[in-house]
């Protein structure tokens, strides 16, 4: 295992010194116990910013799964690597030792290669959370394919942009989703998707809620039958350090998501490292995230971290809330779930219901509690620690995206400080700075400003998928010499930093995150519509809210039943480029939209509006007509 284990906050000190004095000796040393087939030539080259070329462990050439598996067969075989628990309790779960997984891996990578897929081929995987997921990923990495998972939520449609942008020659999808109640026939989905998607030449699907299905000749080849006649033998491709591992499309403030890229290397060290020193993982852990596969979360610590610390990893199929409020709990109960990694969303969800769901249940395998993906308010903290810690778990709050690869500002488990509603200290390799406006550091403590990181590290995004350019500009360009979170945050009095949200066009709905532009674009297919402005608004539970104010072509409905129809074709018009995680939670049909003299909407008002700010908009004399604002107020949801 790796060298640097950072157990007491002297040593944490001494390591986060260490890793900016010499960071080539720190993540060499880091990187050492890894199987590698060649070792490295340079630990860090490339050009950070604002080329954003970096390069990690440049010349080495390794194979993940040989990391996640293969290592762990000596000591650890008959080890739990997972454990699968399905959306329906009555459902048998199902576990796999660290021999069986190996095995599963290489007969799918064997699949992959019957069915034509070769490294560096984008596979693409639109699945339930079931261990073929997990199988599916590993595999690809196994033979050097790209993975691509888009999260079983996603329309036919953004599945099409997804797949064309990535090329990809195959799918891995299933009959059918179970989520909570709510079944999705995924694989029709993926039909739909396809007219559109000339790469795509093989589609396997998994049999796993038994519905019917409409297999395409020539096409679609079935999981079971593919394996059923494969070898359980796949030799690991050795893969160069710099070699795409995944790409994971995320929304940012422009239309069009974009293909995130992480490599092979750089990505491993990072996920293994801040897994095992964030949540201070021992030996007999068994390590619950909740997020699904479809998101970094799901990659990072769902599945790569866990299986490269030789750990067990819980894969839930469902929701919290299915079929009660106190599944979370019980879950924890039944597999001894020891470290807990979940969304403050899902916490404010079950805090919404009755504390007794949770005292049901003794939770007394529980030895750290994780929260990630949006701020976490002091309520839900204070109630995550209490009922479900009971006092006795630290709280790890970590921040991080899906282009920093993992964990970057966290308390390490019971040894740097965490205090509610702060992500706290940057892990050891982070340099995070706040910035004003012009770009200049904000020096000093009870400073807020834009968070940036102003050096390497080994998880940083290389680059989005065909379109280096893009990165660049995205996140290097902006503020030359830093990496550009797109994030606020506010550095304490004791130097803690608290995430304050999204400084750019991006809301984060339960933890996901979606341009307005990306939404805009959405609802503005809908017939009715002129045009559109969308914002974010704060949400009990999802943490923000989607505020649409839409024009509408022929004018202000005049009755319910003309507003019904609009906003009804507003939603379909969402649900069908997006998805229905992205439906917006309010629509508010206008007449206009307070623009500048110059054509630009002022979403500073459209924003204190939804907000609930009624007075105290600012200066709206620069509007070409001030009166829209006054409708609005008029209107608001
Ligand atoms: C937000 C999810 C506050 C933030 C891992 C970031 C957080 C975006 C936290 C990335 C946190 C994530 N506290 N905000 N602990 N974690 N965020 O790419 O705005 O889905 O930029 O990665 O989520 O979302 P992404």
């Amino acid at each position: 295992m790796s060298a640097i284990r950072t157990r007491t906050l002297e040593e944490y000190h001494a390591d986060y010194q260490h890793s900016v004095e010499d960071p080539d000796a720190f993540w060499a040393a880091v990187a050492e116990p890894f199987t590698w087939h060649r070792k490295w030539d340079t630990v860090r080259g490339g050009e950070f910013s604002p080329a954003g070329t970096s390069t990690w462990y440049a010349g080495a050439t390794l194979n993940l799964t040989e990391n996640c598996l293969d290592r762990h067969l000596e000591q650890r075989a008959n080890k739990l690597a997972i454990i699968y628990e399905p959306n329906d309790p009555k459902v048998r779960h199902l576990r796999l030792t660290y021999r069986e997984l190996h095995a599963r891996v290489c007969q799918f990578a064997n699949v992959l290669k019957k069915n034509g897929v070769g490294k560096g081929d984008r596979v693409v995987l639109y699945m339930p959370m079931i261990p073929e997921l997990a199988v599916a990923v590993l595999a690809c990495a196994r033979i050097g394919a790209v993975h691509g998972v888009i999260f079983a939520g996603f329309s036919a449609s953004a599945i099409a942009d997804r797949v064309n942008d990535a090329q990809a020659t195959c799918i891995l999808t299933a009959d059918g989703l179970n989520r909570g109640a709510k079944q999705i026939p995924v694989k029709s989905v993926v039909d739909e998707a396809l007219e559109t998607c000339p790469s795509v030449r093989r589609v396997i699907v998994v049999e796993h809620t038994g519905w019917p299905v409409e297999m395409q000749g020539g096409r679609d080849a079935w999981y079971h039958e593919e394996v059923a006649d494969v070898d359980k033998d796949c030799p690991a491709e050795v893969m160069a350090a710099e070699d795409p591992l995944f790409i994971l499309y995320t929304s940012g403030s422009t239309g069009k998501p974009k293909g995130v890229v992480h490599t092979q290397a750089g990505y491993m060290v990072w996920a293994d490292y801040t897994f095992r020193n964030v949540f201070q993982i021992e030996e007999n852990d068994v390590f619950w995230c909740t997020a699904d596969i479809g998101w970094v979360t799901g990659h990072t610590y769902g599945l790569y971290g866990p299986l490269l610390a030789g750990g067990t990893t819980l894969l839930f199929e469902g929701v919290p809330t299915y079929p009660s409020p106190g599944r979370f709990w019980e879950v924890i109960d039944k597999h001894h779930v020891s470290v807990f990694y979940t969304a403050p969303t899902a916490i404010r969800s079950l805090m919404a219901h009755s504390v007794d769901h949770v005292l049901a249940y003794s939770l007394h395998s529980l030895r750290v509690l994780g929260s990630v993906g949006e701020p976490i308010n002091e309520e839900a903290w204070y109630w995550y620690d209490q009922h479900v810690g009971k006092g006795r778990c630290p709280i790890v709050d970590t921040w991080w995206q899906t282009e920093t690869g993992g964990i970057m500002i966290s308390a390490l488990a019971g040894i740097t400080l965490s205090v509610p509603a702060r992500a706290g200290l940057p892990l050891p390799g982070v340099q995070p700075v706040l910035l004003n406006q012009d770009g200049t550091e904000i020096e000093g403590n009870n400073q807020e400003g834009y968070l940036a990181i102003k050096a390497s590290w080994p998880g940083v995004i290389r680059t989005t998928w065909g379109d280096h350019e893009r990165a660049r500009q995205t996140y290097f360009q902006p503020y030359p010499g830093y990496y550009f979170t797109g994030d606020g945050a506010r550095r304490d009095a004791q130097g803690l930093y608290r995430i304050v949200g999204r400084v750019d066009d991006v809301i984060n709905v339960s933890g996901h995150r979606f341009g307005t532009a990306e939404i805009e674009n959405a609802i503005n297919q809908s017939d009715y519509v002129v045009e559109s402005a969308v914002v974010g608004y704060p949400h009990d539970v999802k943490g923000q809210g989607i505020y649409a104010y839409v024009i509408c072509r022929h004018g202000l409905p005049t009755t319910d039943l003309e507003t019904q129809k609009a906003e009804a074709s507003i939603i379909e018009a969402v649900v069908a480029a997006i998805g229905r995680i992205a439906k917006p939670d309010k629509i508010q049909l206008v007449s206009g939209l307070p623009k500048t003299r110059s054509g630009k909407i002022m979403r500073r008002i459209l924003r204190k509006v939804a907000e609930g700010e009624t007075t105290n908009l600012g200066d709206v004399t620069t509007l070409l007509d001030p009166q829209v604002v006054d409708e609005i107020l008029g209107g608001r949801k």
